[in-house]
């Protein structure tokens, strides 16, 4: 039986009080649903900046009204430090998501980004030691690998920051690290490198590649690259995220324990090979790219090597990125038109 697995039942068996923030949004809906399927108690926080009421309706429409009775929404931001300290009294476990994500995004907003990423980060952070919660497990992200050219990517080496963005997360890292030398606090960072699935949102400026170029290939719209598109991401399944955060929330095991963690699937696809499996899914095969400038702040090339969480948290990724496809292409579907 995988560790998963195993952690599974025994959350169905004692059920725990989590804080899921940022839980209108992709990631983060995506705990909660899991959370909820698994008959656990969950608080969720979200200001809506980025995340969307639909999909807290959405998630009620997949779980049954005693597992929906299990969650309490409370609206409003993380850099707040009365609503951090409401929305952690009482919990077991934190899993933060709430942040603005988006790399470009910081480059044209770096003091929003800074106030959500950091600020937000150390109020919740600071409300959460002092609630005494058991852990706090936090969004970080393979931007911290920056300029590094180092291939796969493994947790001990970090580059130059290339963007507002990076720079939050690896302040974040810092921060966590700092409470537990001087707090004893637990927590654990979790390096996400290019998430997709269900309730990733295809809508806006700074959407993610997969959900837009699915929209444009469904739309019959122009369908743009920057670079040579031999760029390359790891792309992880949404599933494999949430198992990483649960195990990471849970483990028994003291060397997990204020540490960082990649958490991709651990293959390497080029955007080239990405658009032709797109191409596939939508049979478009008639469809190219047009190419356009490289983007300032994105880094080159980047797959996880997730033996660090293998080993020490049980992290078995159960999704590739074809599996993952097939998963979600539903959802891109019904939204990206
Ligand atoms: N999606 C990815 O590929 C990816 C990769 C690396 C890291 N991450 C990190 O994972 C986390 C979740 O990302 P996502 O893709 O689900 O993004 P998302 O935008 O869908 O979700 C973020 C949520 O946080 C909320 N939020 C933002 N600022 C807030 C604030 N000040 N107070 C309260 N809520 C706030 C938003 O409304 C949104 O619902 C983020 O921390 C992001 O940086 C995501």
């Amino acid at each position: 039986m995988s560790a998963y697995a195993k952690l599974q039942a025994e959350l169905r068996a004692a059920p725990r009080t989590w804080l899921v923030t940022g839980v209108a949004g992709f990631i983060a809906s995506n705990l909660l649903e899991s959370l909820l399927k698994l008959d656990q108690r969950v608080i969720g926080l979200d200001n809506f900046a980025t995340g969307h009421r639909s999909n807290l309706e959405v998630v009620n429409g997949l779980v049954s009204g005693e597992q929906w009775a299990r969650f309490q929404f409370v609206e409003g931001d993380i850099t707040d430090v009365s609503v951090c300290a409401r929305v952690c009294g009482g919990v077991d476990f934190v899993l933060h998501q709430a942040a603005l994500g988006s790399v470009p995004r910081s480059l044209a907003e770096p003091l929003a980004t800074h106030a959500a990423n950091v600020t937000g980060f150390l109020s919740l952070l600071n409300a959460a030691r002092e609630a005494k919660v058991k852990r706090f497990v936090f969004a970080s992200s393979c931007a911290v690998y920056g300029d590094s050219p180092e291939l796969p990517k493994t947790e001990a080496m970090i580059g130059r920051m290339l963007s507002p963005y990076a720079a939050t997360k690896w302040i974040n890292e810092i921060y966590a690290a700092t409470f537990g030398q001087d707090y004893s606090f637990e927590s654990v960072g979790l390096r996400y490198f290019n998430v997709f699935g269900p309730r990733q949102d295809p809508k806006g400026a700074y959407a993610a590649v997969i959900p837009k170029w699915i929209a444009s290939l469904l739309r019959r719209e122009a369908v743009f690259v920057n670079g040579d598109g031999e760029t390359s991401r790891d792309f992880v399944y949404v599933g494999d995220v949430v198992q990483a955060n649960l195990l990471a929330a849970t483990t028994n095991n003291s060397a997990a324990v204020n540490q960082v963690f990649n958490v991709g699937f651990g293959a390497r696809t080029t955007l080239n090979e990405l658009f032709n499996a797109l191409k596939k899914h939508l049979q478009r095969g008639d469809a190219t790219l047009t190419h356009r400038e490289f983007r300032v702040g994105d880094v080159r090339h980047s797959v996880a090597d997730v033996g660090k969480a293998r080993r020490l948290l049980g992290y078995e990724p159960e999704r590739n990125l074809e599996q993952g496809l097939a998963l979600a292409m539903d959802w891109y579907r019904r939204t990206a038109v």
